[in-house]
């Protein structure tokens, strides 16, 4: 058994005022695949590193297996590790690289060659395993700690960004190979990523960080479909959630039978209970298609700029003064400054406080 427990984490680091993680409390399961998404500086790092036994908390605590680990040293913990800058030995081969820790465990040779030729497989190294580092582009070292990481069949792995520095075919290659191997292996992974289609394609759950805390958590279609607050609808997804200012009437009685939803001059029909005043209506590009002028409820908008993307062309359009992108299929026939119909599918529509962004509960 190796389920993580990280409870009520708190890290500033010295001279600084803002907490580097604020209280993250985080269960991942025996053999589950986690996710830390998040923008730049919002603490993943940190808190993987309070997991390896790199960074010693201020107050929480870590328990790996049952066992709190909190203050024990790295090499105590059987985790293996990929670090963001990616540590490989300059003066090593390939090989030994790769083989390192499990050389370093007295793993009989045999068995470390076997396992090396292994890995080397999986990531496309083979025909490196007699150079030096310095003689591999960035993404080649990257694999090389990868690697060296998989071979080491530890209770846990810790991955930081390891895909960064590969360009996009092989990590999209790689990303796959990844999911695979992990499943394989069934290592309890904590996989670090600031890219959010990563997080989505390897994921069993992610947990959405901002500024040192979670700010969801959930399985990936869960943070897709369903984000708890405009953040992380407006970090997920590619293009973004798209948010519009709305006026929310919470129908007869706040009843059953509905209210509605006022988008500009266009009236949606909407949950009923609603509160009666300004809201953030959220919605993704791909629930949103032109239709014709005479449908009921059909938004009017106007076509600023037609990006086809190949397997389907992405409209921003503009509704009054908000901008919206709107997913359409490639044939559709639209020009700049056109002026088109959207409608909105119902079920896709989340509202959000106006003034905290937080999701209003009406499932
Ligand atoms: N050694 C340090 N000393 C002081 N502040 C630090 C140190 N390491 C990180 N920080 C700060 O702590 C916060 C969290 O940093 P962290 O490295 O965990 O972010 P991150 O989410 O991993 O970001 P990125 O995606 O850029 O790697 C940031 O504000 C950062 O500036
Ligand atoms: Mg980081």
């Amino acid at each position: 058994m190796a389920e993580i427990t990280i409870q009520n984490l708190v890290k500033t680091y010295p001279g600084q005022t803002e907490r580097a993680t604020d209280d993250v409390s985080l269960h991942v399961d025996d053999g589950e695949f986690m996710v830390l998404l998040g923008p730049s500086g919002c603490g993943k790092t940190t808190l993987l590193r309070m997991v390896a036994g790199l960074e010693l908390p201020d107050a929480g605590s870590v328990h790996i297996g049952g066992r709190d680990v909190t203050y024990l040293p790295p090499n105590k913990r059987n985790l293996s590790m990929v670090f963001q800058s990616y540590a490989v030995f300059p003066h090593r081969r390939v090989r030994h690289n790769i083989g390192f820790g499990l050389a370093m465990a007295k793993v009989p040779k045999a068995e470390i060659e076997k396992k090396v030729a292994w890995a080397a497989d999986l990531l496309q190294l083979g025909p490196y395993l007699d150079r030096y580092p310095a003689q591999l582009s960035g993404g080649q070292r990257q694999r090389v700690a990868v690697a060296r990481a998989i071979v080491m069949d530890a209770d846990v792995l810790l991955m930081d960004e390891p895909l960064s520095n590969l360009d996009a075919l092989l990590r999209l290659g790689f990303r796959a190979e990844l999911k695979r191997i992990v499943e394989q292996i069934g290592t309890t992974t904590l996989y670090v990523t600031h890219d959010q289609v990563e997080a989505l394609s390897l994921g069993d759950r992610i947990a959405v960080m901002r500024t040192g805390q979670v700010a969801q958590l959930g399985r990936p279609i869960e943070v897709y479909d369903h984000p708890s607050d405009t953040f992380v609808g407006g970090f997920i997804g590619s293009p973004p959630m798209n948010f519009l200012d709305a006026m929310a009437h919470g129908g007869v009685d706040g009843g059953v039978d509905g209210g509605t939803i006022t988008v500009g001059d266009a009236k949606l029909p909407a949950p009923g209970g609603l509160p009666d005043g300004p809201v953030r209506l959220g919605i993704r590009a791909e629930a949103i298609s032109v239709v014709d002028a005479h449908t009921e409820g059909a938004v009017p908008a106007m076509v600023d700029v037609v990006e086809p993307l190949g397997a389907a062309t992405l409209l921003t359009v503009r509704v009054g003064e908000q901008e919206v992108k709107v997913q359409v299929p490639p044939d559709v026939n639209v020009r700049n400054g056109q002026t088109v119909h959207l409608s909105l599918t119902p079920r896709a529509m989340r509202l959000y406080d106006a003034e905290t962004g937080l999701g209003l509960d009406l499932r």
